[in-house]
């Protein structure tokens, strides 16, 4: 897709763009979430996962100490990643990675951290900071593109 830009006025908008997102999200896509800390990674994947779970009120902590947590829902199952803890790509069997990438959708918060073993296919999606808000960029993936 052409590189696109949103901007993100307040923390409802970061939300929105999460469950833009869900909307056209299904199996096998993979979303990997830059930004430095406080951006809205968290915030923007919480919304994306309760819009997948139908539930607006789902518990959804950041796997900050985790580094993983898979939510079943309706839609198929979600594995949200946070990486910045992880020692390196070879811990990464542990989490379960490659049964993520079978058929999950997968969501990763720092995905530096994935080195060579950040999939090609995925949407890419980096989160900055503004004066007053966040403003996000997106590229990667064709069919992402459409309507954002
Ligand atoms: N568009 C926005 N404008 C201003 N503040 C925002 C926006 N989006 C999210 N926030 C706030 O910024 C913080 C982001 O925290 P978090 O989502 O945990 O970031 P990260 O996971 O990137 O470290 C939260 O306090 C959230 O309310
Ligand atoms: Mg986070």
């Amino acid at each position: 897709m052409r590189e696109t830009r949103v901007t993100l006025a307040d923390e409802a908008a970061t939300s929105r763009l999460g469950r833009q997102l869900a909307a056209r999200a299904r199996a096998g896509d993979v979303i990997l979430l830059e930004g430095p800390l406080g951006a809205g990674k968290s915030t923007l994947a919480r919304a994306f996962i309760r819009a997948l779970a139908g539930d607006e009120r789902l518990a959804v902590p950041s796997p900050t100490f985790t580094l993983v947590q898979v939510y079943e829902t309706p839609r198929g199952e979600v594995w949200h990643y946070d990486l910045w803890r992880l020692e390196g790509p070879e811990g990464l069997a542990e989490l379960g990675w490659d049964e993520a990438l079978e058929g999950g959708i997968v969501l990763v918060e720092w995905p530096g951290r994935l080195g060579k073993l950040a999939p090609d296919r995925a949407l890419r999606l980096t989160l900055g900071m503004t004066e007053t808000g966040r403003e996000a960029v997106l590229w990667g993936e064709e069919r992402w593109g459409d309507g954002l």
